[in-house]
């Protein structure tokens, strides 16, 4: 049983990462492919991720010379992308308390290190398109890949406020059933464009955050390996004298 114990946590992980990325797909998910050698959408992708998300969700597994893999060097990382007073050697952190944000919204918003990794960058690309008004929901807004979701659209200056159409079927809603009532300062496509380059930034970012999750991984085996080892040669060393 012992031998095969490796095997079943490592079964038991992967039903668990497999549920969770199946959770909750219920919503046509819109389709892109990311790109982790373009360089400029990642730059334009990490200043909007710090401009519009840093406010609300930590990215504490991240820090800011993390740029520098997307061709930033330092001086442009300080001057423009670190609004918070923060060092380049520090991690992305919110700028409020989390319990200022679990006052105003009801829940904290969650860290987004690995978020792209959890959910996949077409739900994250759905979710950021898929924001409508709904009154009756208490920050104004909800989300067709996300219902009932407790962000308010932050973006909805850049995308427009939209709406769901008069012909959307409320049980399956899904991203033909919105319509841009009130246009915002982006087109559809620069609208598009934007979330691409959100998107495909968190995409990036997930990923060192990832390596250094799979470092500290082999470090407990390789801890827990040692500590029975050593515990093993101590049973032996105490019952040799008994037998
Ligand atoms: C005003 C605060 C605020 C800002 C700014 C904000 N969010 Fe959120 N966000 C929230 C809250 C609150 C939740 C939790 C929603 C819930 O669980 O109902 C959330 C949830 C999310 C989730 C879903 C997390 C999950 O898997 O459950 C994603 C993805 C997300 N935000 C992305 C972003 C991105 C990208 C930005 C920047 C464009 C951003 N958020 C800006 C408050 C904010």
């Amino acid at each position: 049983m012992l031998k095969k114990l490796p095997l079943v946590s490592l079964l038991m992980l992967l039903s668990v990462y497999q549920f969770s990325a199946q959770a909750e797909e219920t919503v046509p998910l819109q389709h892109i492919k990311t790109n982790g050698t373009d360089y400029p959408s990642l730059q334009r992708g990490a200043e909007y991720f710090i401009n519009y998300c840093v406010t609300c969700h930590g990215a504490k597994f991240v820090r800011y010379d993390v740029l520098e893999k997307i061709g930033l060097n330092k001086k442009q990382i300080e001057k423009n992308l670190i609004l918070t007073g923060s060092k380049i050697s520090d991690d992305m952190v919110v700028a409020f308390s989390s319990r200022d944000a679990k006052e105003w919204f009801g829940v904290t918003p969650p860290d987004l290190s690995v978020e792209a990794r959890v959910r996949g960058p077409d739900w994250l690309y759905s979710y950021l398109k898929g924001f409508y008004q709904d009154d009756s929901r208490p920050s104004g807004w909800n989300n067709i890949v996300f219902p009932n979701v407790a962000m308010p659209h932050v973006l909805y200056a850049l995308q427009g406020t939209q709406v769901l159409s008069d012909h959307a079927d409320p049980q399956h809603l899904t991203a033909e059933s919105l319509v841009i009532e009130k246009p915002g300062k982006l087109t559809a496509a620069e609208y598009n464009q934007f979330v691409y380059d959100l998107v495909n930034y968190m995409t990036f970012m997930a990923e060192p955050a990832r390596e250094t999750r799979i470092h500290m991984g082999y470090g407990v085996m390789i801890f827990l390996i040692l500590g029975f080892a050593l515990s093993f040669a101590l049973k032996k060393e105490y019952w040799k004298d008994i037998h």
